[in-house]
C-alpha cells in the first residue's frame, strides 16, 4: 500500500466488503479450539476507597506450553474488572511501571476531561526523560498535562448501567499498547437493571473478544512492535489498514470452552480487537441455531429486547445478549462462531452443556424506561465528517475531514447542553466512537438504522461506502474530548479529532 505513494484506498479496495486489514500469521496453528477453559477476569476490590492498578510487564501462558510477555494492568490480561454503582464515584490510582508513558481511557465513561485519558495527558515512567520523542507530542501540545509514575483517575459514574472498558490511549501508540494487553472491563450497575430478572451470577459472563498472533516461543507478533515503538509511530505495509491476528482469544484464552447449565446466559460481549470485525452466530453441533436476544448496547439496556440470528460487532462495540441453553441435553456443544472468519478464525467460543438446571431468569418485554430521546428539531448544529484514507505523511494516512489528528487544533467546538446531529461517511469499515456522550443512531445510508443500532451507543460501525447519522446531547462536563475511529491502527495513524465542550 505504501509503495504506491500512500494509502490509496479510494479505488477497488474501498468496495471490498469487510476490508479491515491484513492477517498477521502466527508461527504455529495454536491449540485445538475448545480445549482451554474460559477464564473470567478477576474483580478488583478497592483498598481504602480506591482501586489500585499497577501497569507492569508480566507473562502468561496463553498458548499452552509457552509464555507470552504482556503489558498488563495488575499482571493479567484482560486486566481486573472494576464493578461500580451508578452515581457512586470510583477513584483508580494507576502506577506506571512500564517502559513507556501511558494514558488510561475509560471507554464509554461519562468522565470529567481531566480523567478521560487524553492522548497527550501522559503518566510517565520513573526514568522517562521528558524531552524524549515518545512524549514529544505532549510537549508540543500546550495543554498537555503529565504526571510521573502515579496518577489518580476519578470516575463519577453518573451514567446508566452498562459494561465499559478501560484501555491505553497514548497518542500514536494505542494499537500496540492494547495489542500487548492494556485493556480491562468496568461494569456499572444500577437499580433499573437490578429490578429485572436477567440471568446473573455464574450465568452472566463478560466476554472480551480479540485476535492476536504469536511467534513459536509464545511472543506476541505485531508489525514494528519493538524497538521502533519508541519513536516510529504507525504500522507499515499491508497492516497499515489494521492488524488482524489469526488466534481468537476470549478473556485472554485461545478459543476457550465453558461448561454451562442448560439455562439462560447473559453474555456481555466486547469486541476488544484492534481491527477485526465479527459477525456472531450461536449454533449447536447438530446444526441448530440459537437466537441472540439483545437486551443492551454500548450504553446500557434497550427499551425492549431485539432478537438476532446473527450479530455483527465492530471494534469497541459492546452487546449485552441473552442466549437460552434451556432444553439442550447435557453433552451438547454450542459454539459462538464468527461468520466473517475463515478456517480457525471462524471459531470463537464453545459452551458444553454440563447439566440440567433450574432457571428463574426471564427477559422482560420492557427493559429500560430511561433511554434519552432527542429530536432532529432540537438540533442546533448538523455536522458532517468524512472518514477516509488520505496521503500518508509522518505515519498519518487516515483522516477525518481530510485532516490527521493534531492535539493543538480544535476540530469541533460546542456548548454544554447542545443537541447536534452528526453525519459520518466512510470509505472502508470505520467504527466511530465519541468520548463522554452516548448517542442514538438516526439513519444509515439515508434509510432506517439497523436492528443492532437500537438503544444508546457510543460507537457506530460504518460499513464500506456507508453513511450514518447520529444525534446526541453534549452534556455532563466541559473540556477537551475526542472522537475517532476505533480501528486502533487507523486511530494511531491520525483518524482522531478534538471535541471541545464549552
Ligand atoms: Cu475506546 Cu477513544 O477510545
Ligand atoms: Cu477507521
Amino acid at each position: 500500500l505504501l509503495s504506491g505513494g500512500g494509502l490509496g484506498l479510494s479505488g477497488a479496495l474501498a468496495h471490498r466488503p469487510a476490508h479491515t486489514g491484513g492477517v498477521l500469521r502466527s508461527a504455529g496453528p495454536g491449540p485445538e479450539p475448545y480445549t482451554v477453559p474460559l477464564p473470567v477476569p478477576p474483580v478488583l476490590s478497592p483498598a481504602a476507597g480506591r482501586y489500585e492498578i499497577t501497569q507492569r510487564e508480566a507473562s502468561a501462558e496463553i498458548l499452552p506450553g509457552t509464555r507470552t510477555r504482556l503489558w498488563t494492568y495488575n499482571g493479567t490480561f484482560p486486566g481486573p474488572t472494576i464493578e461500580s454503582r451508578r452515581g457512586r464515584t470510583v477513584r483508580v490510582v494507576h502506577r506506571n511501571e512500564l517502559p513507556v508513558p501511558t494514558a488510561v481511557h475509560l471507554h464509554g465513561g461519562r468522565t470529567p476531561a481531566d480523567s478521560d485519558g487524553y492522548p497527550t495527558d501522559l503518566n510517565l515512567p520513573a526514568d522517562w526523560p521528558r524531552e524524549h520523542h515518545g512524549a514529544g507530542h505532549a510537549m508540543a501540545d500546550p495543554r498537555a498535562v503529565t504526571s510521573r509514575v502515579t496518577r489518580e483517575y476519578v470516575f463519577p459514574n453518573d451514567q446508566r448501567a452498562t459494561m465499559l472498558w478501560y484501555h491505553d490511549h497514548r497518542m500514536d501508540f494505542t494499537a500496540p499498547a492494547i495489542w500487548r494487553g492494556l485493556a480491562g472491563l468496568h461494569i456499572v450497575r444500577d437499580d433499573v437493571e437490578d429490578a429485572l430478572d436477567l440471568p446473573g451470577g455464574e450465568r452472566e459472563l463478560p466476554l472480551l473478544l480479540c485476535d492476536r498472533s504469536f511467534d513459536a516461543d509464545g511472543a506476541l507478533r505485531y508489525p514494528a512492535l519493538d524497538p521502533a515503538l519508541r519513536d516510529r509511530p504507525g504500522v507499515r505495509g499491508p497492516y497499515a489498514a489494521g492488524v488482524l491476528g489469526d488466534v481468537i482469544l476470549v478473556n485472554g484464552a485461545p478459543w476457550p470452552v465453558h461448561e454451562a447449565d442448560a439455562a439462560r446466559y447473559r453474555l456481555r460481549l466486547l469486541n476488544g480487537s484492534n481491527a477485526r470485525h465479527y459477525d456472531l452466530e450461536v449454533v449447536t453441533d447438530d446444526g441448530r441455531r440459537l437466537d441472540l436476544v439483545q437486551v443492551g448496547s454500548d450504553q446500557g439496556l434497550l427499551a425492549g429486547p431485539v432478537t438476532h440470528t446473527r450479530l455483527p460487532i465492530a471494534p469497541a462495540e459492546r452487546y449485552d445478549v441473552v442466549v437460552d441453553f434451556g432444553g439442550l441435553k447435557p453433552g451438547t456443544r454450542v459454539r459462538l462462531r464468527n461468520r466473517l472468519g475463515s478456517g480457525r478464525t471462524r471459531e470463537v467460543l464453545a459452551f458444553r452443556i454440563a447439566r440440567q438446571a433450574k432457571d428463574a431468569s426471564r427477559i422482560p418485554r420492557r427493559l429500560a424506561t430511561d433511554l434519552p430521546v432527542w429530536r432532529r428539531s432540537q438540533a442546533t448544529a448538523v455536522r458532517e465528517f468524512a472518514f477516509r484514507a488520505g496521503h500518508m505523511q509522518h505515519g498519518r494516512g487516515w483522516l477525518i475531514g481530510g485532516r490527521a489528528f493534531d492535539p493543538g487544533r480544535t476540530d469541533v467546538s460546542t456548548r454544554l447542553g447542545a443537541v447536534e446531529v452528526w453525519r459520518f461517511v466512510a470509505d472502508v469499515h470505520h467504527p466511530i466512537h465519541l468520548h463522554l456522550v452516548g448517542f442514538r443512531v438516526l439513519s444509515r445510508g439515508g434509510g432506517p438504522p439497523l436492528p443492532q443500532d437500537a438503544g444508546l451507543k457510543d460507537t457506530v460501525s460504518l460499513r464500506p461506502g456507508e453513511s450514518a447519522e447520529i444525534i446526541t446531547r453534549f452534556d455532563g462536563y466541559r473540556g477537551r474530548y475526542l472522537f475517532h475511529c476505533h480501528n486502533a491502527e487507523h486511530e494511531d495513524m491520525g483518524m482522531m479529532a478534538n471535541l471541545e465542550i464549552t
